[in-house]
């Protein structure tokens, strides 16, 4: 990873872009542009920047290549529609979200994998045995799924079946819809940064309100129900 991640790196001038063709997926289409080989590796490393600048905002601007700041998920003291948004609570284990039905809340540490530093490194954690390397995995595998990764599940960007059964109290988080808002915008600001079109911004967008839009007027499921 480390390897195709410098690769990126030093190839994230961005390339003047066409117009992505309908038939070539988000994921196939960046990564053919950015790499000279769309591979597995080459997508993980993509997907992998993408989703580590949306968790812990934009932290190598020099490689970015745009403006767009990207305050991040876990920002503390974030705005989404003049209002104020924190979901950080909800990764560092100070509060109890609720599983749905049960008769009490759960309180996870997501973070404790080392918290930001290893994925400034382009990395989920500190090791592969935290909570925090389980979601960031999953994240990884999910947005590998969302943007129509090819080469998901091949060598070089593997399948992550590690511990899932400890999530499975942990499966909502009852966010309401400016949370939801917010995170939804942080993905598209990501990929933004990355050099993503407008366009397919938007469609990503479209694609977890899809997932996530519907709900948000109850309580929603951050995840989809299969997610962990
Ligand atoms: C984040 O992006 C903003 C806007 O481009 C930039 O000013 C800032 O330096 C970036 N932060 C990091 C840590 O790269
Ligand atoms: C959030 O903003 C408030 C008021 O502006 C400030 O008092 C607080 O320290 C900030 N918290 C963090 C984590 O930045
Ligand atoms: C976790 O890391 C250890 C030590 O580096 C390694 O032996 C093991 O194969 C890894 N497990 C997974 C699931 O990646
Ligand atoms: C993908 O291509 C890169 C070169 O861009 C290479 O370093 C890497 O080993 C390839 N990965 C696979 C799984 O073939
Ligand atoms: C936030 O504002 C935008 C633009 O006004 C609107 O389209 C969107 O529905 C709002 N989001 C929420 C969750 O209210």
């Amino acid at each position: 990873m480390h390897t195709s991640t410098a690769l990126l790196i030093a190839a994230l001038a961005s390339v003047g872009l066409a117009q992505r063709p309908a038939d070539v997926s988000i994921c196939d289409y960046y990564t053919e542009h950015i790499f000279p080989v769309n591979n597995a590796t080459n997508q993980k490393a993509v997907i992998v920047a993408v989703v580590n600048t949306a968790v812990i905002g934009n932290y190598t601007h020099d490689a970015q290549k745009t403006d767009i700041a990207v305050p991040g998920i876990l920002a503390a003291n974030a705005t989404y529609n003049s209002t104020s948004v924190n979901l950080l609570p909800y990764f560092d284990g100070s509060l109890a979200s609720s599983n749905q039905g049960g008769a009490q809340g759960v309180s996870v540490n997501f973070l404790d994998g080392g918290g930001a530093t290893p994925l400034t490194q382009n990395m989920p954690a500190n090791g592969n045995s935290s909570n925090q390397y389980a979601l960031l995995t999953h994240l990884y595998e999910y947005f590998g799924a969302v943007l129509g990764c090819t080469e998901y599940g091949k060598t070089g960007f593997p399948t992550y079946a590690g511990e899932t059964s400890m999530y499975n109290v942990h499966k909502y988080m009852a966010l309401d819809a400016m949370q939801v808002g917010y995170f939804i915008e942080q993905v598209g600001l990501s990929a933004a940064s990355w050099g993503v079109s407008a366009d397919d911004c938007k469609i990503v967008g479209t694609t977890l309100e899809a997932v996530f839009g519907h709900k948000c007027s109850a309580p929603a499921a951050v995840l989809p129900a299969d997610f962990y």
